[in-house]
């Protein structure tokens, strides 16, 4: 594949950018890139291509070629904090919480994540699988390449394992647009059968499904929240996991502030995600472990809380990701274009900077920054391309899809009218 007259827009490395060098983006006017074997081969000036794309013309006929007419080419956007496959909707609680009830109370009640359990434990593997593909199709759409997906609706090992099934289905289904890591969050609440006896769940945890799930899982999560997985449950889990070779990642100050982005700090996660109402000791602290903050600004919009302080994180020197966080409670959103927005108009990012949370910021934070996330040669080749050559466009267009094609892997998967 070439694309060519490319407005070339990419952060640089291979792990995570932080604090100022999130904003500094490259640049290339007029450029060209060149896919071999769904790696990209050449990055640059197309003036400074023509003999190699000569070269590749010439032993590849079946060539796809690509003008990009100016526009800009981003790398594939990582959406790297996503809740995708469950049963059920819970369409009432959201109606509940605009008149005045709150996500932790219907929680405490049985309902939220115990009510798409029940739902997830009673929905078939096929079926699961049915329903995330439809997610899939429109985060392709808006240019995502990669999305991580967590299981958690099952919190039995039969159920979760379903659902790592399906993630597994997904990832490896013939012409899937996008690439898909997953994650175990056997800790996402206490489930009904467990109730008052959080210590012996983490032990079933510890003891049979963190084993049991080791090859079909990248990386593992928690709910670390007051009255859900208290800082010492997490802190034992989370160890656990580590020793078993399983990458850290935790649901951390969303609610209250409890310490999990201290603790995130502590055993070295990838990023602790949220953060709502994270603390300036733990801002520090993660900015020092090199732990990316995964911000999701889509929950805040959703619940009604303040947005996390992404200025603060940046200014520490921390790496800030965003991700949709879509899931069937506290957030049924996976736009791509309203989380930009948000961040932009609310959180005080710039624009830059939601690009590298968004991408380079988004892979280091499931692992994967040395291979995807930027548009460097040895990477994969995954890029989207906006319907204009300004990336301004993406949040001032608010909340609208400005993406025009999608390539994955080399591959175009998505071309929007
Ligand atoms: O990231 N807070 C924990 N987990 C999800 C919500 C899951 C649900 O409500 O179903 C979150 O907000
Ligand atoms: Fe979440």
């Amino acid at each position: 594949m070439i694309i060519d007259h490319a407005t070339i827009v990419t952060p640089c490395g291979h792990s995570a950018c932080k604090g100022d060098a999130m904003s500094r983006l490259t640049t290339i006017k007029d450029g060209c890139v060149i896919v071999r074997d769904g790696l990209i081969e050449y990055v640059g000036p197309r003036a400074d291509a023509q003999d190699l794309m000569a070269e590749y013309k010439k032993d590849k006929s079946d060539i796809s070629f690509i003008d990009a007419e100016g526009r800009a080419l981003l790398p594939g956007f990582v959406d790297s904090h996503t809740h995708l496959i469950f049963g059920g909707f819970r369409p009432d609680e959201f109606e509940w919480r605009l008149k005045g009830d709150t996500y932790m109370s219907i929680m405490q009640r049985g309902g939220g994540i115990q009510s798409t359990v029940n739902a997830t434990r009673a929905t078939s593997e096929d079926e699961l699988v049915n329903r995330a593909q439809w997610f899939l199709d429109r985060m392709s759409s808006m240019g995502v390449t990669t999305v991580e997906a967590k299981s958690g609706y099952g919190l039995d090992a039969e159920t979760e394992e379903k659902m790592l099934r399906a993630i597994r289905r997904l990832a490896d289904k013939d012409g899937q647009p996008i690439r898909i890591v997953s994650t175990f969050l056997g800790a996402h609440a206490v489930p009904k059968e467990y109730a008052g006896h959080t210590d012996e769940y983490v032990d079933l945890i510890i003891k049979e499904m963190l084993p049991r799930f080791r090859e079909m899982a990248d990386c593992c999560d928690i709910f670390c929240e007051k009255n859900v997985f208290e800082i010492e449950e997490s802190r034992r889990l989370l160890k656990a996991a580590k020793d078993m070779g399983y990458k850290l990642k935790l649901h951390a100050d969303e609610i209250v502030q409890l310490g999990g982005a201290e603790l995130a700090a502590e055993l070295g996660a990838l990023s602790a995600d949220h953060l709502l109402h994270v603390s300036d000791a733990g801002v520090e602290a993660m900015a020092k472990a090199g732990v990316v903050a995964t911000l999701l600004p889509l929950t805040a919009f959703t619940l009604k809380e303040p947005y996390a302080p992404a200025r603060k994180f940046i200014d520490a020197g921390a790496a800030v990701a965003l991700a949709t966080d879509l899931n069937p409670g506290s957030c049924f959103s996976g736009s791509i274009p309203l989380s930009i927005a948000l961040a932009c108009i609310y959180m005080k990012m710039s624009i830059e900077e939601t690009i590298t949370a968004l991408t380079l910021n988004g892979a280091a934070a499931i692992g994967r920054a040395d291979e995807i996330g930027s548009i460097e040669k040895g990477k994969r080749a995954d890029f989207v391309m906006l319907n204009t050559d300004n990336i301004n466009i993406l949040p001032y267009y608010v909340g609208m899809n400005c993406v025009k094609t999608t390539i994955f892997g080399g591959r175009v998967v998505c071309e929007n009218p």
